[in-house]
This record gives structure tokens, sequence and C-alpha cells, in this order.
């Protein structure tokens, strides 16, 4: 940072209001802002933390549509379940509102009618598509079709998410309406554009030139969009759901969510400072920081920047916008309309009391230069081996010997031998490096350094040894305590900013009052401090635990492959001839066994009717116990050339059928038959 800011302004992108949050927005924006916020306020540096709901955009409307309820009642639902949610975690909002709120439809409509007002916008009559069944224009996701780019059929009136395109409805190969699924019309409409052309070279001037100390993945989405070269955007749209567009002769015209969202965040600080917002936001000596995903650089860097530039009136843009990528979930994109993800307020429910865990987690393996990926299984590792072992097992143990030798009362420093010195030398440099970390939003390795000061002190006590000197040398427990003691003490205060609840327990036992950066390295407990009770900050998470949740996602699984089963193409025809050539009959089995060393197969003896049992091994043995077969009839094919399985002759196939979750149920007749009836 070359200059030297009198405050900061954070903002968190704000969600949309159409689901709950999960951990791919956590690990991607809320948990590293917070981080951020909470740092800067222990440094003592002025800070403002800003989230609030995106309560307009398409996707509510089609939920509330689904539903059968209205629009404002999706986002009451969801804005409450976010918020409480959020709260849960412990990110530190200063303001958490929301765009339906009347600040906000009037901070919106004055922008766009200033900017309307000064000929910033261009206004015209385009062709767009237009549902006849239902009355309306369609816009971003009221239409699916194929994408021109990559042939995905799914893509959406506004982006293609296989390839990441963002796409104007017209753009779409066979579109169809979301909401009748009928093949749309084009008709004539008037829209308001933002004509982002004109603000090329600004935006080329403070981001390609200006800012080369964004992260790669934002400078470099930015320089390509800048170098294909901008085009107007529509900022309004053929909605009811949203601000109106507050110009004359614009009925059954809305803002574009995109226009109306990110002002949202001016909407929100003026709630919070209803006198004083404009210093947040138009003095060079604030400086904005935007936490988002990486699916929002464009609208942070190009679209909401060209916007403030037009309106003028000395708006500061942001100094940096440290997108995340994305965080997928054992192997697979997380996906709202799937279900596939792991839901805030679910975890809340079922670990109270492990809010840190998360945060920890989702921050050790944040997906801050690529995609990553968060599994059960490596929660389960880094709770028991890191938060338990490593962290947890070292201030308990230094709170119990505290107690166990000087009653619980902090004993003074000695004279402080070279292992202490040493000790105090390598927290010094782990708090500049901490520091940097923190300060260049590099929030992965900043947490390993926080989780070095535990490791440093686990190994120092390790090596000083009090419980076998004790007896001998009691001064020197004494120090080695002491130094201990103030090793808790920067732990208490570098992991605030990551794990703000188990901060706060730890800074009660050591008694330390309001915290501060200061503190880190330095020796803030004073000796004859009483320590509280010994307690433990983290506790082990059984498999037990963690096999409930990996269930829950493999069911989920397997309800999305049944919701979605698309049957096969039907094969070439045949002749009836051709099929009967086919013989089909049924049998009862007399026995069925697992074939040794082959775990798919089992060996039937079935009676067919002619008196001499007929062998047959069928591949079914994962979806069958042998035994609950016997005495069962089946379908066979009767006269299949026999093939040599595994040393055995089979003499026929028994049918069955592949379910679209991959499990399988044999072919029988609705009720008993005589064995080697024909099936025709
Ligand atoms: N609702 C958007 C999303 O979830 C983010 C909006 S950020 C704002 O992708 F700046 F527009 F508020
Ligand atoms: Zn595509």
């Amino acid at each position: 940072m070359s200059k030297e800011y009198k405050r900061t302004l954070i903002t968190t992108a704000l969600p949309y209001t159409n689901g709950p949050v999960h951990i791919g927005h956590l690990a991607g924006v809320y948990v590293p802002a917070d981080i951020y916020a909470r740092y800067l306020r222990l440094a003592g540096r002025p800070v403002t933390l800003v989230g609030g709901s995106d309560e307009h955009g398409v996707p509510i409307t089609l939920k509330a549509r689904a539903e059968g309820v209205t629009p404002q009642d999706i986002v009451d639902r969801y804005h409450a379940l976010i918020k409480e949610s959020f709260e849960g975690l412990g990110i530190s909002f200063d303001v958490y509102s929301r765009t339906t709120s009347d600040i906000h439809a009037d901070t919106a409509s004055e922008f766009f009618r200033r900017l309307y007002e000064n000929g910033q916008f261009i206004e015209k009559e385009s062709m767009q598509l237009y549902d006849p069944e239902a009355g309306q224009f369609l816009a971003d996701r009221y239409v699916t079709g194929e994408c021109p780019h990559c042939h995905n059929p799914k893509a959406y009136g506004d982006q293609c998410e296989a390839c990441g395109t963002s796409l104007n409805a017209t753009d779409l190969i066979d579109p169809h309406s979301a909401i009748t699924g009928s093949v749309p019309e084009l008709r004539p409409t008037r829209h308001w554009y933002l004509p982002l052309d004109r603000w090329e070279p600004n935006l080329r001037q403070w981001i390609l030139e200006g800012h080369k100390e964004w992260k790669s993945n934002v400078y470099g989405q930015c320089k390509s969009w800048l170098d294909m070269g901008l085009q107007p955007r529509a900022v309004s749209r053929d909605l009811s759901w949203g601000v109106p567009v507050p110009v004359e002769g614009a009925e059954g015209k809305v803002l574009y969510v995109w226009f109306d969202a990110p002002i949202g965040y001016i909407s929100n600080t003026k709630e919070l400072y209803p006198d004083s917002w404009e210093t947040w936001w138009k003095d060079p000596e604030t400086r904005i920081i935007n936490f988002i995903g990486k699916d929002n650089i464009v609208f942070h860097c190009i679209v909401f920047p060209a916007m403030l530039m037009a309106y003028g009136d000395n708006f500061q843009l942001p100094d940096n916008v440290p997108a995340n990528e994305f965080l997928n979930l054992e192997g697979d994109k997380i996906s709202t309309s799937r279900n596939w993800a792991v839901w805030l307020h679910e975890y809340l429910a079922d670990f109270p009391g492990k809010q840190d865990v998360l945060r920890y987690v989702l921050t050790a393996n944040a997906p801050e230069t690529k995609d990553n990926d968060f599994t059960w299984r490596d929660f389960q590792a880094r709770n028991n081996n890191e938060l338990v072992a490593i962290l947890g097992n070292f201030i308990n143990r230094v709170v119990v010997l505290t107690h166990k030798y000087f009653d619980g009362v902090v004993p003074a420093e000695g004279t402080l031998e070279p292992i202490d010195e040493a000790l105090f030398a390598e927290m010094a440099e782990l708090k500049n490096s901490l520091t940097e970390n923190l300060e260049t939003f590099h929030f992965r390795e900043a947490l390993k350094d926080a989780m070095a000061f535990a490791r440093a002190g686990n190994k120092y006590l390790q090596e000083t040894e009090p419980w076998k000197v004790w007896k001998e040398n009691p001064a020197r427990v004494a120090t080695v305590l002491n130094v201990c003691v103030q090793v808790c003490a920067s732990l208490a205060v570098v992991m605030e900013p990551f794990m703000p609840f188990m901060s706060e327990k730890l800074s009660a036992i050591l008694a330390l009052g309001k915290l501060d950066w200061n503190m880190v390295g330095a020796r803030p407990v004073a000796a004859g401090t009483l320590l509280g009770k010994p307690e433990f900050l983290f506790e082990k998470i059984d498999d037990a635990t963690i096999q409930a949740q990996v269930d829950r996602l493999v069911n989920t699984k397997r309800e999305n492959e049944i919701r979605n089963f698309k049957p096969a193409p039907v094969q070439s025809e045949i002749s009836i001839d051709d099929f009967g050539k086919v013989d089909l009959r049924v049998g009862t089995v007399l026995t069925c066994e697992r074939v040794k060393k082959a775990d798919k197969l089992l060996k039937f003896s079935i009676d067919d009717g002619t008196g001499t049992p007929r062998t047959i091994v069928s591949g079914i043995a994962k979806h069958y116990e042998p035994e609950a077969l016997v005495g069962k009839q089946v379908i066979f094919v009767a006269n299949l050339a026999p093939a040599k399985i595994r040393g055995i002759e089979s003499q026929g196939m028994i049918l069955s059928a592949l379910n679209a979750d991959g499990s399988l149920v044999v072919a029988a007749p609705s009720a008993d038959v005589s064995a080697g009836a024909q099936v025709k």
C-alpha cells in the first residue's frame, strides 16, 4: 500500500436472496472479508464492513412462481435466514440491509435519474424475446437455449454456465421460455444503455496502468474484457420485480438487477451513517475494497466503476477487488438448484459451537488462486489433527500446568534463557509475515503463520519440559510458564480474525481485556494475573458425525440422478421376425450363490421346466444377496449361445432393469407362472 488511508470501506457481494448461503459463498467472500475487517479493527484502523441481500433479479421471481408465492415472500424468508446465519458464524457486518428497502429504492432511482439527465445513457429500441402465452418479455434467466459458443443446450439468457460467456437472450440458439416452455417471438421494446465504450480509456488507465498489484485472476479478466472492446450495456428490463425506472414513459420497466445491486453498497452505508456516509464514498482518503467471487469481476471492475465515473461527484473507485475462485464440494460444482452444498444454517444447527472449525477449514483451504475442493474428511482431519492436536492442546496444557503449579496465578518471568529469547524472536518474525500476508489478502498463508505460533509453543513446551524440571528448579518453571502464557496471549490476538469464538474464550481465560494487534509477540499478561479454568477450546469430531454428512450428500446425488433421468435413445428398428428369434422364458431360481473371487457375479441354478436345471451366471452380485433370490421367478434368454464365465458355462442371460441412480432390479412376471413358460 503506497498511500496512507484514513479509513477502509469493505464491501461483500450482496448474495441473491433465492436460497440460503453455502460454504462456497463463505469461502469466496464472507470469511475473507470478515478476516480482513477484524484484522483492521485490531490494528486500530477505522473500517466499515458492508453487506446486504440482493433481492431483485429473475431467479427470485422464478422461485416465487414455482412456489405460488410473491417475490417479496421469497426475499423476506431468505433475507432473514441469511442474516441470522451470518450472525451465527460471526461475520461482523456493521450493516446488513437489503435492496428492497426504501432507502435503496431512493438511492438507486436518484443514481439512474442523474445519469439520465446528464446524457449518460443511450436510449434505443430493439427486438427482444417475448412470451405471448405469459404475456411478457423474456430477459436473462427467463430464457434458456443453446449456447452459441460451446453449444451447451441449457444456457441462460444472460450467461452460459458451461463456458462462462456472458450472453444476450437473443444470442441463444433455439430459445425457450422458462415460464411456459413456449418458443418466444420477437417484439420491439425501448431500453437505456450505459455506453461502457465511452469509459474504456479511463478504465484502461485506472486498472491496467494503475492497479498492476491486483490479483492476477482479476487483472487478467479485466484485461481480456478491455482488449475485446467494451459495448453499451442495457441497464433496464421489461419486468415487474425491481426498482422502477424513474423516468416518464417507462411503465413496466425496472432497473437491471446488476445496475441496482452494487448501488446497494451505497444505500447500506447511508442507512448505517445517515450523516457521514459521503465520507466513506467520496473522500479520496477512504480506501474501498470489494470482496467478491470470480463470476462478479466484470461487474465490479468494469460496469460499476463506469457507473461511478459517469455519476462523478467524487465517488471513489475500489482500491482492490480481491476476487476468489470457486470452492467445490466433494469433487462437484456447488449448486443451489441441485442442492449440492453445505448450507450455512444447516451447518450451524448440526455443529453447534463449532463455527470456528468451519471458518478455519474454509480459510486453510480457501480458493484464493484456483478452484478448491471441500471434503468432509478433510474437515474432520483439520479439526482433529490441527485444531485439537496442535492449537487446543497447547493452550490447554499451559492453563492446566499454571493451575497445577501456581494455583492459576501467572508466575513472574525470571532470567530468560536463549531458548526463551529465541521463541520471542521467532514470534516477532511470524508477526511480520502474518501482518504482510493479511495486508495483501493472502489469508491462507496468514492462517499458516498464525498456526505457527501454536506449533512453536508446543515445541517450546516439549523442549523445556516443565513437568520434569519442577522438582529441582521451580523458578525455571515459573519463567517457562510465563513465556507460554504470553504465547497464548499472542494466539488469542492472531487467531481473532480467523476464529473469533475461540479467541474470545481464550481472552477471557487470560483476562486480556480489549485485544490489540500490538499485543502480538509482546508480553501483555502481567505476573499475578489469575487465569480462568482450563477449558477444551476444540473437541474431536468422530467418524459417525462425518459419515452422517457424507450420507446426506450421497442421498442428494441419488435424488438428483433420479430426477434428471433421461432414458437412453431407442435403438434402431428391428422386424417382428428379428424379435421372434429371441426366446424369452420364465424360470424359478433353485439355488443362487456368489462366484468365488468375482465380486460382481452370482451363479444361478434355474428350473426351466425341462427337468434339467440350467446354470446361468449373472453380474448382479452388487445388488442382491443370493439367498434373497432363491424361490423367485426370473425372465431369461433361453437361446443365447452358451459362454464360459470364470470357468462356469452360463446357459442364458437373466433380464434386469437399471435404475437412474445405478440400482438394479431383476425382471419378473407379475404373478407366478409355470417354469419354462415363454415370454412374448
Ligand atoms: N447477487 C450477486 C451474486 O450473488 C452479487 C451482487 S454484488 C452487488 O452473484 F454488487 F451487485 F451487490
Ligand atoms: Zn457456452
